[in-house]
């Protein structure tokens, strides 16, 4: 692995896209601070980086937390130096009809997406202003178009999109960029979850939304790291406030 030079937070980079993420920013020479709410998952994913090379510390925090948030950040400043690139990663869904959907499973996925990414933003913004340099890449997804039995989530993944133009618009002075990876089917323990409730074997699951995507794959969580990686590079710098859908397919 390249030298450590910037330093990025990645956010649910326990496991899934979040930990590919964070692998593949160590790759391309950033020092990395994997947030998790799960502590223990997140120094596995840490470890797995420093023993390939690089510089990474875990760090166990809610990111619709705010005193946990600026913790987070305020660690990562003294630990690895001042972050400049944020990953706004964290997730979690909790799908139902909204006949069905409660209002705890409204509050807690708009928390953890919108809230934490504002929340998450607002504390490391700070350190990019001051460097003069910044980019932010948050997780929307396809979902954000609409779909069934998702209204917490859809609304979640569609706010994303608006935050990141938002602050596209008020960061750029900066010399801060904001830009969105939308993936679309990706394999994770996020869409393991979704099959099992359904009751369809994941095998099976995996083939049929396979059959709908245009490349004819599921996604993998390395497809969604590469876009995240093109946004975070410091070439990328004239690129801001687009949505990038990764999903095997276009979209509108
Ligand atoms: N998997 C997909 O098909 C897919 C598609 C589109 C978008 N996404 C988005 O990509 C992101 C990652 O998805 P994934 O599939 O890797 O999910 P995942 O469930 O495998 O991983 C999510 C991680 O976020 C962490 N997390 C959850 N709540 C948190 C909180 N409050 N504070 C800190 N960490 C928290 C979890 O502990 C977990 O490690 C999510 O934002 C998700 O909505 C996923």
């Amino acid at each position: 692995m390249p030298e450590a030079s910037r330093v990025a937070i990645v956010t649910g980079a326990a496991r899934g896209i979040g930990a590919a993420v964070a692998l593949r920013l160590a790759y391309d020479g950033l020092a990395v601070a994997v947030l998790d709410l799960d502590e223990a998952a997140a120094t596995v994913s840490a470890d797995a980086i420093t023993s390939a090379g690089g510089v990474a510390i875990a760090l166990g925090a809610d990111v619709a937390d705010p005193t946990a948030v600026q913790a987070s950040v305020d660690r990562t400043a003294d630990e690895l130096g001042a972050p400049t690139v944020l990953v706004n990663n964290a997730g979690i869904t909790r799908d139902n009809l909204l006949i069905t959907l409660t209002e705890n499973d409204w509050d807690a996925v708009i928390d953890v997406h919108l809230k934490g990414a504002v929340l998450m933003t607002r504390a490391a913004q700070a350190h990019m202003v001051e460097s003069g340099w910044g980019r932010i890449v948050n997780l929307s997804s396809t979902s954000a178009l609409g779909n069934r039995g998702q209204a917490n989530y859809v609304t979640a993944k569609a706010g994303v999109q608006g935050l990141t133009k938002t602050l596209a618009l008020e960061l750029g002075r900066f010399g801060i960029t904001a830009n969105c990876v939308a993936p679309g089917f990706i394999v994770s323990e996020m869409t393991r979850v979704t099959a099992d409730r359904i009751g369809t074997p994941w095998a099976q699951y995996v083939h049929d939304r396979a059959q709908a995507i245009p490349v004819q794959r599921a996604g993998e969580v390395d497809d969604v790291a590469n876009a995240v990686s093109f946004f975070a590079d410091a070439r990328s710098g004239f690129v801001s406030g687009q949505v990038l859908y990764v999903a095997g397919g276009p979209r509108t």
